[in-house]
């Protein structure tokens, strides 16, 4: 989901004043003083980088009689540690964020149990009326009917309205041939709508039918790929505990140095599908044009045209990645697209919100609507090749609690796949695009760390090991590297030439070096290396420095015109906007270079607040040029305030992150 940048090429007209301030600076620091303004803790400043981190000497068996002997460069202190990353492994719980946490309950929709369910045999399928929980809706009776819910393809707006048909009568059960349908159920005498749900069946047609017939002399290798928007590696520990035992206990391995390449999903999401970078997503893909997405090379096409059986679900309709002041998909972009099944769910349904979100969607939990219809899709096609993305916003975006109430159910959802044979040839990535993106903690260093370290986990079946030992070898070694969303793009490549489907691996256009987790890649990668701009780069600290240091005053400054000029090009709407002055510099460290670092260049990460009241995040490069200060933004600028109920009075989705509405 999505609040983001897209015209990244904005021209700014080079900033003078900083000439003011030549005389009295010069850049490298002599010493650094501390002043954390907004937390009694110091994190990333007090960290010293040990040189000689410690090396663990890993065993394991890829079968019972070879033993595959591989040396991990591991530190407690650290996820990563390379001469070019350097990731501290931070205490989830630490002083700095210990107050923001608070476990927040399950809610349940609804206390009763659903009148309704659904039975699917290959092409048709049978919606019940559960007759055993009748009397909790009505001592009277009920009587029900169903109306059918197809994609209209509207011209206007293909993706987002849907056409509902007839509602017909029906007693006890019905045989539909739909994908998805309504059903609602009165009570007899009184005539009022007693419960009204949505069903998605996964009914196999002719089409299918000959995909999964055409299989059968090819390997079978299934991708299934969950995803749960803004959950960091941190925020994971803290809220998913239960989720996070099961995920260690039963081998799945965690990249802990999955670092973000752009602010939100959108672009990150693309650069695991796509392999593109922001700008080029954006102008490649122009997803603001009806039809363009659908032209744009998205991995998922090439596992359809592959014979893969495909599918795609996304909750909370309205900021879908593919969505969010978006035009969506002119066709279906998957063989099984549950897009119109949740716009059903959201908008047919009385839905109601928790933290802002769409939680309950009639008598379920949107989140759990995805985590079935993952659970569904990858039981139905346990048999066949298929390619299953399956992506949940509704319970994690907005608050940095909300994950806690669905930890039961995330964690019911993964035991229930990993039964039975379900799993078998299946890869599973269990993942999200980036962490919390706004709110309190944003204002912290720990919050700044986990922004861009989202959760990245990936099980693998067992023959797998076995059969490329080399590959599985590999991956344990990079869970301490340092990996990105374009890593993953080339590796659902390789799946593909594993599969061995006829198919040519290409480089990721945003990140040439970029390669596969199951290949060698250099050991000290950085995040040039890695194409992860300086402000989402985790690798070098930073250490707090004095907010009234002129060098920071002067950088702000800088950040505060950027965003200005940002705002100024668009013409037709700036006016809408306030002109923002700074309001205080609320943090501002230095990057941490130390004596053994690659690299001699300084940034300033500067958190500064504005009036009207907005808070910005920026990185700024710092270059002495002949006695002449100059800066360089390092990636967009982030805003950490919930700016939503201040940027209606303009659409564009960019401007709107910079936007605060004159009344
Ligand atoms: C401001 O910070 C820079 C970089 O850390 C340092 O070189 C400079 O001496 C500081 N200036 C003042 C006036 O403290
Ligand atoms: C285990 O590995 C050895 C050596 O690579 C190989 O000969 C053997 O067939 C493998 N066994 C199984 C069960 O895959
Ligand atoms: C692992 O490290 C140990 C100690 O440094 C060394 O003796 C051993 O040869 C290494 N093993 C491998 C497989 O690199
Ligand atoms: C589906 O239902 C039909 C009868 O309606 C039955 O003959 C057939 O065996 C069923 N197929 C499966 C796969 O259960
Ligand atoms: C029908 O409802 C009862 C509770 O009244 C529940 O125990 C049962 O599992 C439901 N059956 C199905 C198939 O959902
Ligand atoms: C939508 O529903 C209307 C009326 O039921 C029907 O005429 C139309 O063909 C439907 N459109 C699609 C795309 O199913
Ligand atoms: C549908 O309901 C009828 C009773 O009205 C029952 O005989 C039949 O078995 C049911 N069919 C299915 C598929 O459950
Ligand atoms: C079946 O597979 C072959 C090669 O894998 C492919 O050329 C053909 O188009 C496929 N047919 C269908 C109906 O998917
Ligand atoms: C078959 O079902 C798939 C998945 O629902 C759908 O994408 C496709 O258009 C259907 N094909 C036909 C011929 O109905
Ligand atoms: C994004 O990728 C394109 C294509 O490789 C490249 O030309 C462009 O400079 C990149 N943009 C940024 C901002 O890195
Ligand atoms: C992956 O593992 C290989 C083999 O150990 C290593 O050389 C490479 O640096 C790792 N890749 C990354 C991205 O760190
Ligand atoms: C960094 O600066 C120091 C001192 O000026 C210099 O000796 C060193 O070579 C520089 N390192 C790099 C990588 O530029």
């Amino acid at each position: 989901m999505e609040y983001e940048i897209h015209k990244l090429s904005v021209k700014y007209k080079t900033y003078t004043l900083i000439l003011l301030f030549i005389a009295t600076l010069t850049l490298y620091l002599l010493y650094v003083q501390s002043y954390a303004q907004l937390s009694q803790s110091n994190l990333l400043s007090t960290l010293e980088y040990p040189n000689n981190a410690v090396l663990k000497y890993f065993k394991f068996s890829a079968n019972s009689t070879e033993e595959i002997n591989v040396n991990i460069t591991t530190d407690p202190d650290y996820l990563v540690y390379s001469s070019k990353c350097r990731i501290p492994n931070v205490d989830p719980f630490n002083e700095e964020v210990k107050h923001l946490y608070k476990i927040k309950p399950y809610t349940k929709c609804t206390k009763l149990p659903l009148l309704t369910y659904i039975t699917v045999n290959e092409t048709t399928a049978v919606l019940h009326i559960n007759q055993t929980a009748i009397h909790h809706y009505s001592q009277n009776g009920v009587f029900c009917c169903y109306s059918s819910v197809t994609r209209k393809e509207d011209k206007k707006n293909p993706d987002a309205t849907i056409n509902v048909s007839k509602c017909e009568e029906f007693d006890n059960n019905v045989t539909f041939s739909e994908d998805f349908i309504i059903v609602e159920c009165n009570d007899v005498l009184l005539k009022k709508q007693v419960y009204k749900n949505v069903h998605a069946a996964i009914r196999i047609n002719d089409s299918v039918k000959k995909k999964m017939e055409n299989q059968t002399n090819q390997k079978q290798l299934n991708i299934l790929c969950v995803g749960i928007d803004s959950v960091s590696r941190l925020n994971f520990m803290r809220e998913m505990p239960k989720t996070r035992s099961f995920l260690e206990k039963n081998k799945w391995i965690e990249l802990q140095g999955y670092n973000k390449v752009a602010d939100n999903t959108y672009p990150n999401l693309m650069g695991l599908l796509s392999g593109m970078n922001e700008s080029f997503a954006y102008e490649k893909c122009k997803p603001f044009k009806i039809g363009y997405l659908d032209k744009c090379k998205l991995l998922w096409y090439d596992y359809r045209n592959l014979g893969f059986i495909t599918g795609y679900a996304e909750d909370e309709s309205n900021i879908n990645t593919f969505n969010f002041h978006k035009k969506g998909f002119l066709h279906e972009p998957t063989d099984y697209y549950f897009r119109p099944y949740m716009i059903a769910a959201e908008k047919k349904l009385k839905s109601s919100k928790v933290d802002e979100m769409t939680y309950c969607t009639g008598p379920e939990t949107s989140g759990e609507r995805i985590l079935n219809l993952a659970k569904d899709f990858a039981e139905t096609f346990r048999k066949y090749s298929y390619f299953g993305f399956f992506w949940m916003n509704s319970f994690s975006h907005n608050k940095l609690n909300s994950l806690s109430r669905m930890d039961n159910k995330v964690r019911e959802f993964l035991e229930e796949i990993s039964k039975d044979d379900i799993l078998d040839n299946t890869i599973v990535l269990f993942f999200s695009d980036h962490g919390l993106r706004f709110g309190e903690i944003r204002y912290t260093h720990t919050g700044w760390l986990e922004e861009r370290l989202p959760i990245f986990f990936m099980l693998l079946p067992e023959w797998f090991k076995i059969s490329f030992p080399n590959k599985y070898k590999n991956l344990l070694l990079n869970k301490s590297k340092l990996t990105t969303p374009y890593d993953i793009y080339m590796t659902l490549q390789e799946l593909l030439i594993i599969s061995e489907r006829n198919y040519s691996i290409v480089p990721s256009t945003a990140c040439a070096k970029c390669k596969s987790i199951f290949e060698e890649i250099e050991v000290n990668r950085s995040c040039e290396d890695a194409s992860i701009k300086q402000h989402w780069c985790t690798c070098g600290g930073y250490e707090h420095i004095s907010t009234g240091n002129s060098t920071v005053k002067a950088a702000g400054e800088f950040i505060l015109n950027k965003i200005q000029a940002t705002i100024d090009s668009y013409t037709k709407d700036s006016k809408k906007c306030a002109k923002f002055t700074i309001k205080k510099i609320m943090t501002a460290s230095i990057s941490s270079n130390g004596e053994d670092w690659y690299k001699n260049d300084t940034y300033l990460l500067i958190i500064l607040q504005t009036k009207p009241n907005a808070v910005f995040e920026g990185t700024v490069s710092v270059e002495n040029k002949e006695g002449r200060l100059d800066f360089q933004m390092q990636g967009s600028i982030s805003r950490l305030d919930y700016y939503d109920p201040h940027s209606h009075c303009v659409n564009d989705s960019n401007l709107k992150k910079y936007c605060y509405c004159n009344r």
